[in-house]
């Protein structure tokens, strides 16, 4: 099944959303330039949640599989991920998209500030669309640093390997990973505030 034919009549208001988080998302990086400094946003991406990756979710939540179900009971049928290079940036971005109005954010969930078991930081904002384009639809924005998207998307490929062997190890190790990157990400955000004179 194609994901126009999966999302039905919705899958044109979750194009118009996903442009416009876009759309956000460089009137961010444009507003918030400041001359010679690091810029605050190094990259962007985003996605409609495949057919096949939303039936799979679906099923796992024991929800129906149907487009309503993955519109309402599902936060990330459209989804944009921000990579910072800094932590700071991270909880700056976060803080302006918390100030337009064309989103209304439902939940912030701060992976950062409290990390899953398994290492992963992020900053996830669970938000609604305003805008009358894309009215009420839902959407996931994760903010993260490089690094930590760095970690993220290998840990992501790693869990889709069939069979792990030595299981309780590798988690161990992709633990002390993210626990090492974290730890880094804090020396470069201090070396920036101190190249910035605020250290
Ligand atoms: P799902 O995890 O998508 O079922 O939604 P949820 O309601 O549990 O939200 P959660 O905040 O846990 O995860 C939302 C999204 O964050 C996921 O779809 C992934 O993109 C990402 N994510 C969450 N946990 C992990 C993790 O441990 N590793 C990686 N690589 N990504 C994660
Ligand atoms: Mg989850």
């Amino acid at each position: 099944m194609t994901d126009e034919e999966f999302y039905g009549t919705a899958f044109p208001a979750l194009l118009e959303a996903e442009a416009l988080l876009q759309s956000l998302v460089r009137r961010c990086q444009l507003e918030t330039e400041d001359g010679a400094k690091t810029k605050l946003i190094e990259k962007c991406q985003s996605r409609i949640k495949t057919a096949r990756s939303m039936t799979a979710k679906l099923n796992r939540l024991n929800l129906p599989v149907c487009a309503r179900s993955a519109l309402t009971e599902v936060y990330d049928a459209v989804g944009i991920r921000i990579i910072c290079g800094f932590i700071d940036d991270v909880y700056r971005v976060a803080q302006w998209l918390s100030e337009q109005p064309e989103i209304e954010i439902l939940a912030v969930k701060d992976y950062i500030a409290y990390p899953k078991p398994n290492g992963y930081r992020s900053c996830h904002l669970q938000v609604r669309i305003r805008a009358e384009c894309a009215r009420n639809v839902l959407a996931e924005i994760q903010i993260r640093t490089m690094a930590i998207d760095f970690w993220a998307t290998l840990e992501h490929e790693l869990k889709y390997k069939k069979e792990i062997r030595d299981e309780a190890l590798i988690r161990r190790e992709l633990k002390r990973c993210a626990d090492e990157i974290a730890a880094t990400d804090l020396s470069m955000q201090t070396i920036r505030d101190i190249m910035e004179g605020k250290g």
